[in-house]
């Protein structure tokens, strides 16, 4: 992704260090964390300085190359135990998104193939590069596929941030975006701002700002408005876990952005890697949602008069809040999921078509 018109991806690793875009700190000030070991790298998913689910599923990967080379003795079941002990560290961060545990069970899988822990080392490092490269790759497919899905002087909705920032680089819902913007069609996009922690407002603002993408952000309140006026001809919106049955559940919000299309017959798709389905979740229903804390909605933060950061609380002191960070959106609201694949309908029969050829 061009920030600066330097060229950046959300996390990779250097010699034993992960490098994250600080994403707490975004839109006020571009910074790179630096992580040390896979404790302070599982830290930082659960804190939010990298998020969305590929870009948590690639962390969740070199945090485990991290694990592997903090073993310092030599046998091969005690090496087996560390690394266990941190893929549930790491695992335990979040719980919606299918690609972390997809992007940490296939480091674990390469390394394990091996019987000698100085050799493991080495392989799981080559590993969560390959996984890296291999989502960056897969994420600018989708754009290919979703760019011809977008018209000329097309208006686009898209909800929290499903951008380069949420994975390894180019995004999945603005993967599309970028590819229609660099094909030099006049669009514009909506920007639903994303409460609570408005990741729309802050990160896929900068993102699109960053590639100067004609872009509003909107009160998550006004897509409905927008949609009635005939402003907006297609929503794009990505997926932290997909169902078998096609339900998507995607940052809280979606869902009702979803129903609203329908009602004003305006398509509505998912953009997410295959990874994104879990052959484990029948249905919606089986799908965990985050419930994050209170704080997220009885605060915010922003930027004041002076260029100071501040956090400030925007309700009344005896005021509690509940917070679930997703919710799932059912199949019959969604017109197509673009993959890396293609564009697939969201019936058990394709899903499991296209998942069970991976
Ligand atoms: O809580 P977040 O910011 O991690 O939620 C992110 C989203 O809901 C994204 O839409 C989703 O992960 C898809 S990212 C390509």
């Amino acid at each position: 992704m061009l920030v600066n018109n330097k060229n950046y991806r959300t996390v990779w690793m250097q010699d034993n260090f992960v490098y994250l875009i600080n994403q707490q700190l975004l839109p006020h000030k571009f910074e790179i964390y630096k992580s040390s070991n896979h404790l302070e790298t599982a830290d930082a998913i659960k804190t939010m300085i990298v998020r969305g689910a590929p870009a948590i599923g690639a962390t969740g990967a070199f945090g485990m190359a991290q694990a592997a080379l903090e073993f310092t003795g030599k046998d091969f079941e005690n090496f087996k135990i560390h690394l266990r002990k941190a893929e549930q560290v790491l695992k335990s961060t979040r719980p919606t998104a299918n690609d972390l545990s997809f992007g940490i069970d296939f480091v674990m899988r390469k390394t394990l193939d091996n019987f000698d822990a100085d050799i493991a080392k080495k392989y799981s490092v080559g590993a969560a590069n390959e996984y890296a490269d291999w989502n960056a790759d897969l994420c600018k497919s989708i754009g290919e596929h979703g760019n011809k899905l977008i018209g000329e002087n097309h208006s686009i909705l898209t909800h929290c941030n499903a951008g380069a920032l949420a994975c390894v680089d180019f995004g999945t819902a603005l993967s599309p975006i970028r590819v229609a913007h660099y094909s030099k069609k006049n669009i514009f996009v909506y920007v639903d701002e994303t409460r609570p922690r408005n990741q729309g407002a802050s990160l896929t603002a900068w993102e699109l700002s960053q590639e100067n993408i004609n872009h509003s952000i909107i009160a998550d309140n006004a897509a409905g408005f927008f949609m009635k006026l005939g402003k907006i001809d297609i929503v794009i919106v990505g997926a932290d876990r997909i169902a078998m049955n096609g339900d998507v559940a995607n940052k809280i919000g979606t869902y009702e952005k979803a129903v609203l299309a329908k009602e004003n017959n305006i398509p509505f798709y998912v953009a997410a890697p295959l990874s994104t389905f879990d052959i484990n979740s029948k249905t919606g229903s089986d799908i965990p949602i985050e419930e994050r804390h209170e704080d997220e909605i009885l605060y915010m933060h922003g930027m004041d008069e002076s260029g100071e950061v501040k956090k400030f609380r925007i309700s009344p002191r005896e005021s509690s809040a509940k917070n679930p960070a997703f919710d799932v959106t059912p199949a019959k609201y969604i017109t197509g999921i673009i993959t890396e694949k293609g564009v697939i309908k969201p019936i058990t029969e394709e899903i499991e078509r296209f998942v069970k050829n991976e």
